[in-house]
């Protein structure tokens, strides 16, 4: 049987998001429709109408453009440029005095969900992809037990460099990497964003609650919506493992809301 037409709020909450994501890429605005469209004062309300009480002066034309999803070989060329642009770049001198090299992000690019971390760490560092430690190992079987392979995740982190001996992204860094974030999120344009620890979500959210009131509900970035719970690291054995209980109650908020089965409680992360 044919899909459902969407329904208007739907197509409405779309074309917010692509423009949303259009703007946090530097667009910020869009060519006039040239093709004749109804009058303004002869639609009905309800119809077209609400759609540009939404979106101000673009005509429905211009939305509809809008939401044309650039293809995903674009996207993914696009993100290898980005990629390229930030790998020599300077503008935390304390961090490239350290580094070994930028550590991008990983995953298809039109990736569902997208996981954001806080700062690589030494073995990111040394090979160059985020999560790839310890903390990466419990992230992969988080995932596995949420019925995901990392390989369909896009997984990035707030800072593209690793702070000396791991030390907190600063704000002044964070805000440094942002415009990177922001791109690279506008690119792969996931549906859902899980953030993983405080400093994650406190930087993509510009908040400073602590993660225990931001964890367990949904949050807002440029229209998605997004999920916070507690780093892996912090679930290792030598912090505080029994926090597994509350990320896996998250993870399944999350699935709940992705339309995915949650699995049963044996399948919980270990
Ligand atoms: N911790 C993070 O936040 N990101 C990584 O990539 C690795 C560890």
């Amino acid at each position: 049987m044919a899909d459902p037409a969407p329904h208007p709020h739907d197509l409405a909450r779309q074309a917010r998001q692509h423009l949303e994501s259009l703007k946090a890429a530097g667009i910020e605005s869009l060519p006039k429709a040239q093709s004749p469209v109804t009058p303004r004062r002869e639609r009905s309300e309800g119809s077209a109408t609400s759609a540009s009480t939404l979106f101000g002066d673009s005509e429905p034309t211009a939305i509809v453009a809008a939401m044309a999803v650039p293809p995903v070989d674009d996207r993914r060329r696009e993100l290898a440029v980005l990629a390229d642009q930030v790998r020599p770049c300077q503008r935390c001198s304390e961090l490239v005095a350290a580094r070994t090299q930028t550590v991008f992000g990983v995953g298809p690019v039109d990736a569902e969900l997208c996981v954001i971390g806080e700062a690589p760490g030494g073995d990111e560092d040394r090979l160059g992809e985020p999560f790839v430690g310890a903390a990466g190992q419990l992230l992969n079987r988080i995932l596995a037990a949420c019925g995901m392979a990392r390989e369909e995740v896009y997984i990035c982190n707030i800072l593209k460099c690793r702070p000396p001996a791991n030390r907190t992204p600063r704000p002044d860094e964070a805000a440094n990497c942002r415009e990177y974030l922001d791109r690279q999120l506008a690119l792969v344009r996931p549906k859902f964003i899980c953030c993983l620890g405080g400093t994650a979500a406190q930087n993509l959210l510009g908040t400073t609650a602590p993660l225990g009131k931001l964890r367990g509900r949904f949050h807002n970035y440029n229209g998605i919506p997004v999920m916070c719970t507690y780093h892996p690291a912090f679930l290792l054995p030598h912090r505080q493992p029994e926090k597994k209980k509350d990320v896996w109650d998250d993870m399944k908020m999350l699935l709940a809301r992705m339309g995915k089965p949650i699995p049963t409680p044996q399948g919980r992360p270990g």
